[in-house]
């Protein structure tokens, strides 16, 4: 098959890449690079650098090449970030996505995957979170997510579009083989941050919110690793062959940001250096997944579940790449940009 991967540099979508590559099919990226890397590609994936705002590009990307699925992660995705600048993220996010759609139903794209995310359900009472669960965002990130899954499902009830809406929980580690990493800038999250701090590479870690209704005060995450959730797409390509699904993508267990501080150091051997400091705005207090639908359905089921595993992948990753991609010889190789 012939996949177009929006956002496909960006740390899951260059996952992503990997997987369908070595489920043997074929992609094209497209991406602004404004938080992705080159060199997160293999050399030979072809690049179309542009922004999802250039309808002329996006179709002109769409109407020289017939693609069997769209995959879309190109977004902005900080929760923190959208409570600052919400309007960007609502405007920006869903503006470009609904372009993204209306020129897949023009080109006669039948199928859509889409990365949604935990951020839209809030702070539901029940946890796990099933795929049923109220949707009641908690930040104008996860609102912005859940009016691209609404622009969706019109789009098939009118258009016949097929469609997954992945509600990805918290992406962590890296690809076990090396071959790509988490490489944000500025780094907002946990993990990599704690990872750094382990090694001495940035100061003393700020942990946001000590009183959250939480057996340690600290808020509570389902980290699922990356190669994982990029398996989850392959696994809901098939399903949306005859009709559209929505799944939560998690590994159903719930850690802490204490736990995770207490896994980096067990992994990395070191002490962190952490202090309490004020919440973070938006921030649920838990996020656990209910992941049984897509588990039943596809038989998807995570590989590398338990944290340490997780970490160790990342910190690897880190350990290798100081400088994250600038580390690579592969970022200064000119990776051949596709042009249209
Ligand atoms: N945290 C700290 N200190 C830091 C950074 C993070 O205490 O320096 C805390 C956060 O406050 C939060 C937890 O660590 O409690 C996890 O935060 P991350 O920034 O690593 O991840 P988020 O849970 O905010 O968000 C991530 C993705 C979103 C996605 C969400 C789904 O960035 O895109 O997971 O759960 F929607």
């Amino acid at each position: 098959m012939h996949y177009l991967v929006t956002g496909g540099a960006g740390f899951v979508g260059s996952h992503v890449v990997l997987a369908l590559r070595d489920g043997g099919h074929s992609v094209v990226v497209f991406d602004n690079l404004s938080t992705g890397h080159r060199a997160a590609l293999p050399p030979d994936v072809p690049l179309v650098v542009g922004d999802l705002s250039d309808h002329a590009l996006l179709n002109a990307v769409l109407e020289s090449e017939r693609f069997d699925a769209v995959l879309h992660f190109a977004a902005l995705s900080l929760v923190g970030d959208s409570m600052r600048v919400p309007f960007r993220y609502l405007r920006d996010n869903y503006l470009n996505s609904l372009q993204l759609v209306e020129l897949c139903i023009q080109h006669s794209v039948r199928r859509f995957v889409f990365s949604s995310t935990a951020a839209l359900f809030g702070t539901p009472e029940q946890q796990p979170i099933m795929e049923n669960a109220t949707v009641n965002p908690g930040s104008p990130y996860g609102e912005s997510k859940f009016m691209i899954e609404r622009v969706l499902h019109w789009a098939e009830k009118i258009h016949g579009m097929h469609s997954a809406c992945l509600r990805y929980f918290n992406a962590a580690g890296s690809d076990p083989a090396g071959r790509a990493g988490e490489d944000h800038r500025p780094e907002t999250h946990l993990i990599p941050l704690a990872i750094d701090t382990a090694l001495g590479r940035r100061p003393r870690l700020s942990i946001f919110g000590s009183d959250y209704p939480t057996t340690d005060g600290t808020c509570v995450r389902d980290y699922i690793h990356v190669t994982d959730l990029a398996n989850a797409h392959l696994a809901a390509l098939e399903q949306i062959e005859t009709r559209s699904v929505t799944y939560n993508v998690g590994n159903t267990t719930g850690f802490s940001n204490l736990d995770v501080i207490r896994a980096v150091e067990r992994v990395t051997g070191q002490q962190i250096d952490w202090h309490p400091a004020d919440r973070r705005a938006g921030d649920p207090a838990i996020l656990i997944a209910g992941s049984q639908q897509l588990r039943a359905e596809t038989g998807w089921t995570p590989r590398i579940a338990a944290l340490d595993d997780i970490v160790e992948t990342a910190y690897r990753w880190r350990l290798a790449h100081p400088q994250g991609y600038d580390s690579a010889p592969s970022a200064r190789d000119g990776h051949e940009e596709a042009l249209y």
